[in-house]
C-alpha cells in the first residue's frame, strides 16, 4: 500500500475512532449551541495569555477565575473590562480557594495556569469535584506518581485531561508531521528537540517587572522567577520537556501504536545561573552564595517501541538565541529547524540542503490552512489559538481532547525519569507504560481534519 493511502486509511480510522468515543463521553456538559462556561485559574502571566484568546471567543463564557495574587487579578479584571465582558466570579484569598472554584456549578471545563507543583493537585480536585473537561499547562505533576494518580482518576472518572502544549500546533512542526504522514521522509528513525531557550531574564527579576530587572527570586521575585527558579535549585533533570517532546510525540506515533520505553539522562556541570547573579547583582548579593543543582544542559536519550530514538535538550541557563532545536529524520530525508533545511533524497540536489520554506508551503497543515486568520495575532505566532480551539470544541463536542492525558502523563513524567538517570549516574530507566498496553491498539487522532 502506498504511503499517501496508508496515511488516508490511518486518517479515516482515527476520524471513525473519535466518531465512535463521542457518544460514550457525553456527560451533564450543556448544550453544542450554548457557551461552554469556563473556570481559570492561575491568572497570572500565562493565564492572562488564554483569558486574552477565551475572551476573543463567541462560544465562551469566562465565569469564573482564581489566583492568590491580587495584582495578577487586577490585570485579568482589566481583560474583561476591554473586551466588554461581564466580570467573572473570583476566588482568592488562600491557596485553597480554587476548591471553591471548582464547586462552582456554573462551570463545564477549566484551564489551569499556575506554578507545576500546582498542576496535579489542582486536577485532581477538579476531577473530585465532577469537572469532565481539564486544561492544564504544561507539566502534569512533579513525581513519577503524581502522573499515575492523574491517569488513574482521568480513566476512572473518564474525564479528559488535556495538556495545553501549544507547540504540537506550530506552523512548521505541523507542515512537517503532515509530510511524515505522507511518507515524505520515509520511514521515521531519529527526532530530536528540546527548550533551549536563555531563560536567565525569567528565573531572576527585581519582584515587580518579570523580565530582565534583577537577580531575586522565590518570596522576592515576580511571576515565574517566584516559583520556577526553586526548581532549578533543588531539582537536576529536564525540567521542560514538553514543547519538545509534544510535537515529536505525535509525529511518532507515541501511544498511538509507539510507545516510550527507556531514557537516560546526561547533565552538564551548574554555571550559568550563578554567573548572572554575579554579573547582574555583584558577588557580594546573598544569591550568590545559592548552589543550583539542575545542570545547565540535560540531554536526554529515549529509545522507542518502534526503533526510533529521541535527543531531547533542557538548555536554559546560558546564553543563546531561542531554538527548539528539531530534526525529523528517516529514511528518504529529514528536517532541521536550527538551519531552517529540508533534504529528501530524490529531489533535493545530492548531498544539498533546500531552503525549508517552499517545503513548508507545500505541505502546509490544513488545520493552519483554516483557521490563520483566527490565529492572527495569537501568541507564539499564533499556535496559542490552536490549542485553545481544540480544547474548547472538543467540550462542545463531548468527544476526547486530541491530546490526552495519556499524552500528558507520557511527555510530562520524562521530568522525574531525567532526574532518577541522572541520581543513578545516567542509568537507562524503563519508562512506565501509561496506557496499560492501550498504545499497541489506539490510532493517532491528533490533527487528522481541518476542524480543531
Ligand atoms: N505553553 C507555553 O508557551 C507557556 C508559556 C508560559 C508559561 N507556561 C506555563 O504556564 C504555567 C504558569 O506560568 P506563568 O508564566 O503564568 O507563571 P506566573 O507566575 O506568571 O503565574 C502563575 C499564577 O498562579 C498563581 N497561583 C499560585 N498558586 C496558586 C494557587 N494555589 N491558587 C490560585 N492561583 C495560584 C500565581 O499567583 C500566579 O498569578 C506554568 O505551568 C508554565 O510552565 C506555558
Amino acid at each position: 500500500m502506498s504511503n499517501r493511502r496508508q496515511f488516508i486509511r490511518n486518517v479515516s480510522a482515527a476520524s471513525a475512532a473519535v466518531a465512535i468515543s463521542s457518544s460514550s463521553f457525553a456527560r451533564n456538559l450543556r448544550r453544542a449551541d450554548e457557551k461552554v462556561r469556563i473556570g481559570v485559574i492561575g491568572t497570572g502571566l500565562r493565564g492572562q495569555s488564554h483569558l486574552e484568546l477565551l475572551l476573543r471567543r463567541k462560544d465562551v463564557e469566562v465565569t469564573a477565575i482564581c489566583d492568590i495574587s491580587d495584582r495578577m487579578l487586577t490585570s485579568a479584571k482589566q481583560q474583561f473590562t476591554r473586551a466588554g465582558k461581564a466580570l467573572p466570579k473570583i476566588y482568592t484569598g488562600t491557596s485553597t480557594a480554587y476548591k471553591n472554584l471548582l464547586s462552582d456549578k456554573n462551570i463545564d471545563a477549566i484551564v489551569i495556569a499556575t506554578p507545576w507543583e500546582w498542576h496535579a493537585p489542582m486536577i485532581l480536585d477538579a476531577i473530585r469535584a465532577g469537572i469532565k473537561y481539564i486544561g492544564t499547562e504544561v507539566i502534569l505533576g512533579i513525581t513519577l506518581e503524581d502522573h499515575w494518580d492523574v491517569v488513574k482518576a482521568a480513566d476512572n472518572a473518564g474525564a479528559h485531561v488535556m495538556m495545553l502544549e501549544n507547540v504540537c500546533y506550530r506552523r512548521d512542526v505541523m507542515a512537517v508531521l503532515n509530510m511524515v504522514r505522507q511518507g515524505i521522509f520515509g520511514e521515521i528513525m531519529h527526532l530530536q528537540g528540546g527548550y533551549q531557550h536563555d531563560l536567565r531574564g525569567v528565573k531572576f527579576n527585581d519582584g515587580v517587572k518579570p523580565y530582565n530587572s534583577g537577580v531575586e527570586f522565590g518570596e522576592k521575585g515576580f511571576s515565574e522567577a517566584a516559583w520556577r527558579t526553586n526548581h532549578s535549585v533543588h531539582r537536576n533533570g529536564d525540567l521542560y520537556p514538553t514543547h519538545g517532546i509534544g510535537p515529536i510525540a505525535m509525529i511518532a506515533d507515541i501511544n498511538r501504536g509507539n510507545r516510550f520505553i527507556s531514557l537516560s539522562s546526561f547533565d552538564t556541570k551548574a554555571r550559568g545561573l550563578h554567573n548572572y547573579i554575579v554579573k547582574k547583582g555583584g558577588e557580594n548579593h546573598p544569591n550568590a552564595k545559592v548552589n543550583f543543582k539542575l545542570g545547565d544542559i540535560v540531554t536526554t536519550h529515549i529509545k522507542c517501541a518502534n526503533g526510533e530514538t529521541i535527543l531531547l535538550q533542557h538548555d536554559t541557563n546560558l546564553p543563546r538565541p531561542y531554538s527548539l532545536g528539531f530534526r525529523v529524520q528517516g529514511t528518504s530525508g529529514l528536517w532541521m529547524d536550527v538551519n531552517n533545511s529540508v533534504y529528501v533524497e530524490g529531489i533535493s540536489k545530492e548531498h544539498q540542503w533546500d531552503n525549508a520554506a517552499s517545503w513548508l508551503e507545500k505541505y502546509d497543515h490544513p488545520l493552519w490552512k483554516r483557521w490563520t486568520a483566527e490565529a492572527e495575532g495569537a501568541g507564539h505566532g499564533g499556535m496559542d489559538f490552536f490549542v485553545i480551539h481544540a480544547f474548547i470544541e472538543s467540550v462542545k463536542r463531548k468527544v476526547p481532547t486530541p491530546m490526552d492525558v495519556y499524552d500528558a502523563a507520557a511527555w510530562s513524567a520524562i521530568t522525574p525519569l531525567s532526574e532518577k538517570s541522572i541520581e543513578l549516574g545516567n542509568a537507562t530507566v524503563e519508562f512506565p507504560d501509561f496506557t496499560s498496553g492501550k498504545w499497541m491498539n489506539r490510532k493517532n487522532t491528533f490533527a487528522v481534519t481541518d476542524e480543531f
